[in-house]
């Protein structure tokens, strides 16, 4: 390659990796399969390395990771969280055993080498002091991540103490175990929301919810896998291998990582990762490879690092599973938001246990992108074994019948034209849009979105029922919903006066929904639901937002100028005021509870709490703390406004004195839980 071209090659890697990495890190949502990100992100490496006038300290192979999102409190990590170098074949793993075997040539012992399973899910690192947890964080870039200790503390199987009063850090993978997530799913779909692609995406989107309450309905559970850093024992001992932290903290009370194998030999690494990647179905989590280490930590040291993984480990990432099919037609589906999404119809195919009849093409640009045309024969693969996709498609199996796909120029359901949003800093065309508010299909997703669980939540108003209303005219829009009347309900097609007035009570009960979760239920371009119980938090009713302007809705906690605009606009259609109206008349709670300043009384407050109340736990404490609006934090900051000091309290109480933050104990701390205040 020449070096122009490299240069060109090298700039639309990085291009692509940083747009992949976003939505990974930051938006929880992958467009591409991680095999498909871990082949670019080495493609630009290789180029890096035969390039070197082009290598740039900016380059995303420099960076771990990730950058903390912008919601949560960050944390600077105690001890670097490293990723892994990863390879993709038995050649290349016996290339790096090799080579560390040679960089250990000197030491005059055998080498052992552990294999574990790489488990699909989030990093985060728990930190123990004196055996209480006090932090709970995500990996971020590796340097610095996320607090979110208050939903770490909602996963069962973390210890809350330790048997013993141990200081130390460990990290473990968070996911979501198989089944919840499979559940989930189910229900998003039945929703007609967008589908979580992986159980990665589902268990860091879970983590990293604003709302503690939410994040424990995700049932989420860990590995741990690595000893970071402080004290494992009491009496000063100092673990030896792998396996004796691994075990050690087992018996501390966390949930570990099985360790398959501890050998020197090459042939029992292979087998044990094939092993594994043969039970990869029976397992209560994704795993998408294995992990090979060296077990002795004093070889670990010898062979240290580079600049974001370690020598003494590498990820060896299993193969996607594929299988060609033909793609018989592509349909298109048009979203609550007026977003067409094509979907692969093909010939159906026995794929990782499943047959596989339809699949994912993400967007309408990778259809171009990658040429793929309606009768080709195309490759389906499961990456992470749960949505099929279409990796591309065999040119050289063409026999010239193949169609190119055309963008519909007209919506599929309405028939109005499309139109297409730019991205910003892209030539191309970015989503292709229905914008007509009364498009059939665009109605059926918002009035199902609006019956749903997390918005108005209306029991046995699901996606068949909607369907139903709208093609027997019971309903063309929201407030028509509270217009129903349980005669024509009960004659519809397998209803009857039970269901019917079944229905009619849940629709009743929806009317003290809240004024959030109806903010949430409206379906605004950007809104999910933080956003909407953050808006709602500030302004208290729905009304108060046709008065809100973008600057007044921005100074609103993590909302920011695009959302803000999203609301405006929504706000200013005359079709909003209609339906909110219609909404009020019928009795649709607008309004937060009136006593919310009340539940409010310590907004603005930031408590530490630290050693242990008599009675109520500190998370207990801490979640009444929130409930009246006050933020609790990890660690003792020029921010703190009180620090709560309950028995044994530790270093954090030498922290406040240090910086003269007031300190209460837990008698003061009800005075303030019950609204008084301190004298
Ligand atoms: S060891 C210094 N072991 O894979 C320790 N990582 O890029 C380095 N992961 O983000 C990591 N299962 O969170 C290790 N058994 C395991 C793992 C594992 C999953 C994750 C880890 C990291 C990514 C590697």
């Amino acid at each position: 390659m020449d070096e122009k071209t490299a240069k060109r090659e090298i700039a639309r890697l990085r291009k692509e990796i940083r747009h992949h990495s976003k939505l990974y890190y930051e938006l929880d949502a992958s467009e591409i399969s991680d095999f498909d990100y871990d082949k670019l992100f080495r493609r630009l490496g290789e180029l890096e390395a035969e390039f070197p006038q082009f290598d740039s300290p900016s380059s995303p192979t420099h960076k771990v990771g990730g950058r903390a999102s912008e919601r949560l409190k960050k944390v600077t990590h105690l001890v670097k969280m490293d990723s892994l170098a990863d390879v993709f074949s038995f050649e290349e793993l016996t290339a790096f055993l090799d080579k560390s075997r040679q960089q250990l040539a000197e030491v005059d012992e055998e080498i052992f080498y552990t294999v574990e399973p790489k488990i699909d899910g989030l990093s985060v690192s728990l930190t123990y002091e004196k055996g209480e947890l006090i932090l709970g964080a995500t990996r971020g870039d590796g340097i610095i991540g996320e607090d979110v200790t208050s939903n770490i503390r909602t996963i069962a199987s973390i210890p809350q103490h330790l048997a013993e009063p141990l200081s130390l850090t460990v990290r473990g993978e968070v996911y979501m175990p198989r089944d919840v997530f499979s559940k989930l799913n189910e229900e998003k779909e039945a929703a007609g929301e967008k589908m979580l692609a992986n159980p990665r995406n589902a268990a860091a989107g879970s983590l990293r919810q604003l709302d503690p309450e939410e994040t424990a309905k995700r049932k989420l559970d860990i590995f741990v896998f690595n000893f970071q850093s402080g004290s494992l024992y009491g009496d000063g001992h100092a673990p030896k291998s792998h396996r004796e932290t691994i075990e050690r903290m087992r018996t501390l009370g966390f949930h570990t990582v099985e360790i398959l194998c501890t050998t020197t030999k090459d042939t029992e690494i292979l087998a044990a990762i094939e092993k594994l990647g043969n039970s990869r179905a029976s397992l209560p989590c994704g795993i998408d490879g294995a992990v090979i280490k060296i077990d002795a930590l004093s070889q670990r040291e010898l062979l240290g690092e580079t600049s974001s993984t370690p020598k003494w480990a590498a990820a060896y990432k299993y193969p996607p599973e594929e299988k060609e099919t033909k793609l018989l037609d592509i349909a298109v589906q048009v979203g609550r938001t007026g977003v067409l999404t094509p979907n692969a119809v093909l010939e159906p195919v026995q794929l990782a246990g499943t047959t596989v009849s339809r699949a994912t093409l993400h967007n309408i640009d990778i259809i171009r992108q990658r040429d793929i045309r309606i009768g080709d024969t195309v490759i389906v693969r499961k990456a992470g074994d749960i949505i099929p996709e279409i990796a591309g498609s065999i040119a050289s199996k063409r026999d010239g019948s193949e169609q190119i796909f055309q963008i519909p120029s007209y919506c599929p359901s309405c028939g109005e034209s499309i139109v297409f949003d730019k991205e910003d800093d892209e030539a191309e065309a970015g989503a292709a849009r229905c914008i007509n508010a009364d498009c059939p299909a665009q109605l059926e997703r918002r009035l199902i979105h609006f019956a749903s669980k997390g918005a108005m939540g209306i029991d046995g108003m699901g996606p068949q029922i909607v369907r139903l209303l709208i093609e027997n005219d019971l309903i063309q829009s929201a407030a028509d919903i509270y217009k129903l009347t349980p005669g024509p309900l009960a004659a519809l097609p397998r209803m009857g006066p039970q269901s019917a007035a079944n229905l009619m009570a849940a629709i009743e009960k929806s009317k003290t929904a809240g004024p959030a979760r109806l903010l949430f239920g409206l379906g605004i371009h950007h809104i999910g639901t933080a956003a909407s119980e953050s808006i709602i938090k500030q302004f208290g009713s729905i009304h108060a937002l046709f008065e809100a302007d973008v600057p007044t809705l921005c100074q609103v906690e993590d909302i920011g100028e695009i959302m803000a605009q999203s609301v405006i606009d929504f706000f200013s259609l005359p079709e909003t005021k209609l339906l909110i109206q219609r909404l009020s008349d019928a009795g649709v709670v607008m309004e937060a509870d009136t006593d919310v300043s009340d539940s409010n009384s310590l907004h603005g407050l930031t408590f530490v709490l630290t050693g242990s109340l008599s009675t109520l736990s500190r998370a207990e404490a801490g979640e009444k703390l929130k409930q009246l609006g006050a933020k609790v934090a990890g660690s003792v900051s020029s921010k703190t406004s009180y620090v709560v000091a309950g028995n044994a309290a530790g270093s954090k109480l030498d922290r406040a004195r240090q910086l003269n933050i007031p300190i209460i104990d837990e008698r003061q701390l009800f005075k303030l839980l019950q609204g008084e205040t301190l004298e």
